[in-house]
């Protein structure tokens, strides 16, 4: 196995190993980018302050989400098409999440089912994400789906009923399966891994989707399909809907708005994520770390504050947790692991983001995640309010 050190490195790997069409869907953002490179940018304007001379064992990262322990405040974010990374890649990595003892989350949009997903992690409780769709007799049976599987927490996503712009999936000619095109075969004979592990699945389609809805044959693009079946309709009235229809922990994903944020709470839903949707949405809101604090601030004691967008390092996420997040959810990093070794690209994801994590609280002088405020950055160089004015 190549010695990986950091996240960039997985990415630098997985880059070599994926497809294109894949690698590009997950590394990028919508239109000029500026969104999804801030997300990550904005994260090292935020400075810690060292301290020394302060014992440093036993250290604990441990802590809870929704009510449920994580060995730490980090939970696997949803990702469309996390099964084209790596064959069968939404089953490794939930288990890869489960033996490290923190939260997978599995996207509607995945390629490995819920009943794949419950199947190989023998009944482990997982999170599902839902995104709402026009066919609500579907959204139905999908919500009693995840109820079957066990999965003990959903993650509804608000920020998704349109598609945002993202040039290169169009030029890619993005699909699941990739289409045989020239293009698309030349690129995929440089990709034998990949294609050996194909060759071992049967999972090559949108799982979730597939022989559950009527007249589904062929997705297209995904930006087809999201067009004619998400519902763009969606409004705060289907949340209760939603909520009611599951009736256990619910998590709503992409408030980037004080607003929002209260009507997140008036919905009565156990966990909000402050989210741009990893940058790939609306271009030119501010980075989800600039966007926390003053959520926090109006809402963080009535309501679980989450984040995700640019966690690239355990050091982002102590500045997310400094700053008053509960939980923090990784993407990128958990797909660039998975497309770069698999379950065991996972697995060294999460230790890389636990090792630095945990020393990098260490050096700030604390041995425990729960004692984690804003003391442990240095003043004037981390967002206190309005995202505007940072
Ligand atoms: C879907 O979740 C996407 O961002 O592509």
């Amino acid at each position: 196995m190549p010695v990986t050190t950091n996240i960039e490195d997985l990415r630098v790997l997985a880059k070599r190993r994926v497809p294109r069409m894949f690698y590009d869907y997950a590394d990028s953002g919508s239109w000029t980018e500026s969104t999804y490179r801030a997300n990550e940018q904005d994260f090292n304007r935020i400075l810690f302050r060292q301290r020394v001379a302060v014992n440093m064992e036993p250290r604990s990262t441990q802590s809870t989400m929704v009510g449920q322990p994580v060995a730490m405040p980090v939970a696997i974010a949803p990702t469309g098409l996390t099964g084209m990374q790596h064959a069968d890649g939404e089953i490794l990595a939930a288990r890869a999440a489960r033996k490290f003892g923190i939260p997978f989350t599995l996207s509607t949009m995945s390629v490995c089912s819920i009943e794949d997903v419950a199947a190989g992690t023998d009944n482990h409780p997982f999170w599902f994400q839902l995104y709402v769709m026009r066919d609500r007799d579907f959204i139905a049976r999908l919500i009693d789906r995840a109820k079957a599987a066990n999965c003990s927490a959903l993650v509804l996503t608000l920020d998704l009923q349109i598609l945002g712009q993202r040039h290169k999936d169009i030029k890619n000619g993005l699909s699941v399966p990739p289409k045989p095109t020239i293009p698309n075969i030349l690129n995929l004979m440089t990709k034998p891994r990949w294609c050996l592990g194909m060759l071992g699945t049967r999972r090559h389609n949108f799982g979730n989707i597939f022989g559950h809805v009527k007249g589904v044959e062929n997705l297209g693009s995904l930006a087809e399909w999201t067009s004619k079946q998400f519902d763009p309709t969606l409004s705060w009235a289907d949340v209760e809907w939603v909520k009611q229809r599951w009736g256990g922990k619910l998590i709503l994903k992409g408030i980037q708005d004080v607003e929002d944020a209260r009507l997140a709470v008036d919905s009565g839903a156990d966990a909000l994520v402050v989210s741009n949707h990893g940058g790939r949405q609306l271009d030119g809101a501010p980075s989800s770390i600039s966007a926390l604090p003053e959520i926090v601030q109006e809402v963080g004691n009535r309501i679980e504050v989450h984040m995700d967008g640019g966690i690239r390092s355990g050091q982002h996420v102590l500045k997310a947790v400094a700053l008053g997040a509960k939980g923090t959810y990784i993407g990128r990093a958990m797909l660039y692991g998975l497309g770069a070794m698999g379950e065991a690209g996972v697995t060294r994801t999460l230790e890389i983001i636990h090792r630095e994590l945990e020393l990098s609280m260490a050096f700030c002088g604390r041995t425990d995640v729960a004692s984690v405020d804003t003391s442990i950055l240095l003043p004037g160089s981390y967002p206190t309010g309005t995202p505007r004015g940072y």
